[in-house]
């Protein structure tokens, strides 16, 4: 993504995707309160979070503050110790990870002391940790049982690498109607390995009991190359061929396949009821 605050940078284009984060927060709090529940009796005095995909600008800390702020308000109702908290914001080693820690991160933390001051009373303090983790999430990036809660947000569909078979989809940046079988065959099995890897390095950072909220771009419809996911590759895949020469055309276009994979939801459960690290919690 665009690092920077400037004009292209994801911090001034991601409205759609806080937008995403804020539509998936009764989600989250009903994995922090179960994770509180399960917690409980022996409750952590530190508390570990991470968001895997978190990108720059304010969306990188903004699930970790509905977060913060919903333990904050379950440990005041249940006269419950504060723990102190542990945040880890991970991307890839490419990402921005300056311009959160230097413009976010101090706003950030002054409006956490102002909450905790309105709802604790002036003189309490929040602890907490934050660490960039640059890495790709399709390997383990933490230490075995060493996280509560895991979250990631319009991340999960980008696959760790263009799947290998793409030759003959020639036109086309993506999966398109045109696109032969093997094509759509070879994106979904780059998802599947992709997913079940993600899934198996979560499953031994988690703790036991520890929650994951996942939130990726779907498809409602059993269509692979329907337009619902890939009308927007077909256009811009139109509007690369009108750009560029015939003479580097095939080039360009194997070297711009998509990166990214929309799954349709039933098959994303099948994965995870298959996997042996994880299962969803109703
Ligand atoms: C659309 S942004 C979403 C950012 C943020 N979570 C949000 O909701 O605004 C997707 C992010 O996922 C990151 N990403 C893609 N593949 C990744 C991988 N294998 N490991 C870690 N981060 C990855 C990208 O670098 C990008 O910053």
């Amino acid at each position: 993504m665009n690092g920077g605050m400037g004009e292209a940078s994801y911090a001034n284009n991601s409205l759609l995707q806080r937008k995403v984060i804020l539509m998936t927060k009764p989600i989250v709090e009903a994995a922090v309160t179960a994770l509180f529940s399960t917690t409980a009796t022996n409750f952590p005095a530190s508390l570990a979070i991470a968001d895997l995909g978190c990108s720059t600008g304010r969306n990188a800390l903004f699930a970790v503050s509905e977060i913060i702020s919903i333990m904050i308000d379950l440990c005041k109702a249940t006269k419950q110790e504060l723990p102190e908290f542990q945040v880890f914001l991970n991307d890839l080693p490419g990402n921005d990870f300056n311009t959160i820690f230097s413009s976010f991160l101090p706003r950030f933390q002054e409006k956490l002391s102002e909450q905790m001051k309105s709802k604790n009373g002036a003189g309490v303090m929040l602890p907490c940790f934050f660490s960039g983790v640059p890495g790709s999430f399709y390997g383990r990036l933490f230490p075995r049982e060493s996280l509560h809660l895991i979250h990631s947000s319009y991340s999960l569909m980008w696959l760790s690498q263009v799947p290998g078979g793409l030759e003959g989809n020639k036109s086309n940046i993506y999966m398109a109607r045109s696109s032969p079988p093997k094509v759509l065959r070879a994106y979904y099995e780059q998802f599947q390995r992709d997913f079940s890897t993600f899934l198996e390095c979560r499953g031994q950072e988690l703790v036991v009991g520890g929650r994951m909220v996942l939130t990726l771009l779907g498809r409602k419809s059993d269509d692979p190359s329907s337009k619902e996911c890939c009308y927007i590759w077909e256009l811009l895949a139109i509007a690369l061929n009108e750009m560029v020469s015939e003479v580097y055309q095939n080039l360009i276009l194997e070297y711009l396949n998509s990166r990214v994979h929309i799954r349709i939801k039933s098959k994303l459960i099948f994965l995870i009821t298959s996997s042996e690290s994880c299962s969803i919690v109703p």
